[in-house]
């Protein structure tokens, strides 16, 4: 695991860029996406890049990480909606290589099923992004979530659904959600954390220097190949 320490947030969203960016200019690219504050420096400069440094899109393929069961895509809050507001509708990636799981699936067993076989299809994902929960969730696989799981249906934890609220004005945040697992966020070939804040430095801490274990699932990263952790200052404050 490399961790790369940064002066400001903004500074955070430039070096994941950098990464992306240089995997995007070697050819078709399969990004994964997350969503929430964390990525939001990053996709603001890849948007900028992409306007200013002609930095194109128009032959990858991204996979978000996770979806709200029950949402339709176009809902609102839903993720397909959100990562097409921050990220996708301001650059050139085609909308049919936009996939993310359909939250409105009548059979969600079967939608998980599919959605890891389409990132199979697809090659595997390249450049994974990820942010991280204050509990230590990656994707939504809440703390005791199998290290080798797969794309499945998951229940949030009432911190998750409390700390998603602000998306929410109604209040309603769904109970249950599809997420990539643990094992299929493994599999890609290059993951890079992003963190933010004092609110994650105990569970950064937990990730980096702590055992590998379920309750801290983002610590599945220690035995990744190739993980990139990037944090500002406050993200970083806890680590020894
Ligand atoms: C969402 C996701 C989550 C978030 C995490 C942190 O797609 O992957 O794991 O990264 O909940 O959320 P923020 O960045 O809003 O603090």
């Amino acid at each position: 695991m490399q961790i790369v320490l940064c002066e400001s947030a903004d500074q955070v969203g430039d070096r994941a860029a950098d990464i992306i960016e240089a995997r995007v200019r070697q050819g078709p690219a399969v990004l994964g996406l997350a969503t929430g504050g964390s990525p939001s420096s990053t996709y603001q400069e890849l948007i900028r890049r992409h306007r200013e440094e002609r930095l194109t899109f128009s032959q990858a393929t991204a996979f978000t990480l996770d979806e709200y069961a029950g949402l339709p895509p176009d809902h609102q809050q839903s993720y397909y909606s959100t990562i097409r507001r921050e990220f996708a509708d301001h650059v050139d990636l085609p909308l049919d290589r936009l996939v993310t799981p359909q939250g409105d699936a009548a059979d969600l067993v079967a939608e998980a099923e599919r959605y890891d076989s389409a990132i199979v299809a697809a090659g595997g994902v390249d450049v994974q992004i990820l942010g991280i929960g204050a509990n230590g969730h990656i994707g939504f696989n809440e703390p005791t979530s199998s290290l080798a799981s797969r794309t499945r249906v998951k229940t949030l934890a009432g911190a998750t659904r409390a700390a998603n609220a602000r998306f929410f004005p109604d209040g309603d945040v769904p109970r249950l959600c599809l997420t990539q697992g643990l094992g299929t966020i493994r599999e890609a070939k290059l993951a890079v954390l992003v963190a933010m804040g004092e609110t994650k430095a105990s569970a950064v801490q937990a990730m980096v220097e702590g055992p590998v274990s379920a309750h801290c699932p983002a610590s599945v990263l220690q035995l990744h190949r190739r993980a990139v952790v990037i944090l500002d200052p406050g993200a970083a404050s806890q680590l020894s």
